[in-house]
């Protein structure tokens, strides 16, 4: 092992809140960080937002704000989860940066530079509602195989087909329900055969993926006589990303930029500490491991060694490929409420519960973890109370200190030290669910020592003061042990050790003598049991998030005080009745057009859609507050449908679009929730 490690877990999407499918990587690789850092090696923990995409520039469109403004919130929640379940990045960065762009465009420049680009014209659905070109997920229609409804462009859920997204059936576009039409744009592709010979020799060095992983490259990519298939890495406009320079109205494609991610958030890391990022990302003594799931495995696998070797950076020393979480067996869930986010589950739960949970389920291989819920009540409430916390519980309070000599054990104590080996090559390996079964191997026979000494006994003995001292002695210096093995998993168990026997636990070798001789502080009790009441709450709970039901988004404080001001500078208006109100007909509408007016200064031109050929035309007096159109276009508006017709000095304006607020900047379009549809009625 070298000195130093860099080490990241896959740049989460910022168009989506953390849930617990995503923690078993970000827990994974804190664990693996925790554990390296324990025994006394360097390692960076860095980890980013993932910006780009069609999908995060529909969000912003949706809510009227631009990219940066749910970028900044995105960024904070992921944050907050992370920080909460104790998953400590050394530095948390954004692909949407300066830095970031710098090295696209730099590795942009090599691949034109040494002509590994090509450019190609592709066909490809377009949603003329949107205005954007539509990747295969944003697609859904009949399978063309075995006619399936609702099946993504890629393949079908139900038959395992797989085809291009212009074979399916009665194609919908997912951002606006239109229906896709065929467009033809010129696209850029990295030229991926070029760089065969550094794929297979970085594929085929000794631990650079799992065996499996290494047989599954091979046999899919690096078939003999079959040249890799070539890289589209440009999007046409309209699409959130870095613009390419030589190719205006066109983007990088955001997997071409996301990895990048990681250098760059080094390098914003290392600015602030008056380090480089070149210490981290080249020569010798240093090692970068990334951690990842098996879906984005061939963009890391083939393309990103291709783009670091042209870059002049390290390759990866190994690439620790895991697989999905299902919950009680299946896929995780919405309408089930096993669709969980960290947020609802830190609402109800311990973070640490789930810690232990994942880590005695991780293994070095790739096949998918279950998260079993009665399994997890019984696993955390046999193993951490019943094993671990009650060794402690069981035996600090009896006595005043340790022994001065550390008493006879029979061999228990060396034993457990020389288990340490085996547990430490398990936490190495990332085979952690092996190490957490030496650890409950060793908790047994140390709880064995103590049922068979029975301190609370002896304790009513004064004559048996001696043997009282010495059970304790051996029965807290086992539990310490336990703490230290623990320590990557449970970093406040090895804190509270530490605090208890007056000697903080800092590095694996703690586990290599015991202490003797030091003052016994208070007990603490280190962890509840899990209530299955309090589970179950956490599923009823994630039910009620299901779809329909709009975002939460990042959290607020739960008491929010509002000013009087808006209210009072306009007083509520007198009582009409239900009949009043009824003559006003309000309906969804959905903006398919959005433009300037010549010659005006607060004036835009929506063309909006009440759904099939039905569209009306306002001109909405909102510019001042929206003074770029183009965001406005697919989202959802409230429209008043029968509001006489107006002739303006720019056209006929029929309706309006309702918005809050008194004026100039200060003027907020109102939106329905998600799954209303254009022409609903309002009331
Ligand atoms: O699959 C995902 O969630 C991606 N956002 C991961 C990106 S990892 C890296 F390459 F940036
Ligand atoms: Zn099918």
């Amino acid at each position: 092992m070298p000195k130093r490690l860099l080490v990241t877990a896959a740049l989460p999407y910022a168009n989506g809140h953390i849930h617990i499918g995503h923690l078993v990587e970000y827990l994974m690789t804190d664990v693996w960080v925790r554990y390296q850092r324990l025994q006394g090696r360097q390692a960076a923990y860095i980890c980013a937002d993932d910006t780009h995409g069609t999908a995060i520039m529909m969000a912003a469109r949706k809510a009227g704000v631009p990219e940066s403004a749910l970028l900044a919130e995105m960024s904070a929640a992921h944050q907050q989860d992370f920080a909460d379940f104790g998953i400590r990045f050394d530095h948390y960065g954004s692909t949407d940066s300066a830095t970031n762009k710098a090295f696209v465009y730099e590795i942009w420049a090599k691949l034109r530079a040494a002509g590994h680009i090509d450019q190609k014209t592709v066909t490809q659905l377009y949603d003329p509602t949107a205005g954007a070109f539509l990747a295969d997920r944003f697609v859904k229609g009949i399978c063309p195989k075995c006619g399936a409804p609702d099946q993504y462009g890629d393949s079908c859920d139900k038959c395992g087909a797989t085809y291009e997204a212009t074979d399916l059936k009665q194609p919908k576009s997912t951002l606006s329900g239109a229906v896709p039409e065929l467009r033809e744009a010129v696209h850029a592709f990295v030229k991926l055969e070029d760089f065969r010979t550094i794929i297979a020799d970085w594929v085929g060095r000794d631990g650079a993926l799992h065996p499996d992983m290494q047989k599954w490259v091979r046999n899919t990519f690096l078939i003999e006589g079959e040249p890799l298939r070539s890289w589209d890495v440009s999007r046409p406009a309209a699409y959130f990303g870095f613009e390419i320079p030589d190719l205006p109205g066109n983007y990088f494609y955001v997997w071409l930029d996301a990895p990048f991610g990681y250098i760059a958030s080094t390098a914003d890391w290392c600015a602030k500490t008056g380090d480089t990022w070149q210490h981290w990302w080249q020569g010798d003594g240093v090692e970068v491991h990334h951690f990842i799931g098996k879906d984005i495995a061939k963009f890391h696998t083939l393309f990103w060694p291709a783009m670091l070797r042209l870059a002049g950076h390290n390759l990866p020393e190994k690439i620790h490929i895991h697989g999905f979480l299902t919950v009680n067996g299946e896929k995780m869930s919405k309408s089930k409420g096993t669709f969980i986010r960290a947020r609802t589950y830190l609402d109800h739960l311990d973070p640490r519960w789930l810690r232990y949970y994942y880590a005695a389920k991780f293994t070095d291989g790739a096949e998918d973890l279950d998260l079993s819920l009665d399994e997890f009540t019984a696993k955390v409430n046999a193993d951490l109370i019943g094993k671990v916390v009650n060794l402690a519980s069981r035996t600090a309070k009896f006595v005043p200190r340790l022994a001065t000599t550390y008493p006879e054990d029979g061999g228990l104590f060396t034993r457990a030290a020389t288990e340490g080996t085996a547990i430490a090559a398990a936490y190495d390996a990332g085979n952690t669910g092996e190490a957490m079964r030496r650890i409950m191997a060793l908790a047994d026979r140390a709880n064995e020592f103590v049922e068979k000494a029975a301190p609370w006994a002896l304790k009513k003995d004064p004559a048996k003061a001696a043997d009282l001292e010495a059970a304790c002695s051996v029965a807290l210096n086992l539990f310490r042990q336990l703490c230290v093995y623990l320590a990557p998993v449970l970093p406040d168990f090895a804190e509270e050790c530490g605090r208890l026997l007056g000697t903080p636990i800092t590095r694996w070798s703690d586990a290599q003598s015991p202490l003797t001789g030091t003052a016994i502080a208070e007990f603490k009790p280190l962890m509840n049991r899990i209530d299955p009441l309090k589970v179950q709450a956490m599923v009823d709970a994630s039910k009620a998030e299901a779809p329909g039901t709009p975002d939460p988004g990042p959290r607020t404080p739960d008491a929010v005080t509002d000013g009087p001001e808006a209210l009072a500078a306009e007083p509520l208006a007198p009582i009409i009745t239900f009949d009043d109100f009824a003559k006003v007909d309000l309906r969804v509408a959905r903006v398919v057009n959005a433009e300037e007016v010549p010659k005006a200064k607060k004036i835009l031109k929506l063309t909006l859609s009440l759904g099939g050929d039905q569209t009306r035309t306002v001109f909405a007096g909102i510019k001042t507050a929206y003074p770029d159109p183009k965001p406005l276009v697919g989202r959802l508006v409230v429209f008043v449908a029968n509001l006489a017709p107006r002739q303006m000095s720019f056209g006929l304006s029929e309706g309006m679009v309702i918005a809050a607020g008194p004026g100039d900047q200060d003027i907020y379009l109102l939106a329905p929730d998600s799954g209303a549809k254009p022409g609903q009625r309002i009331r």
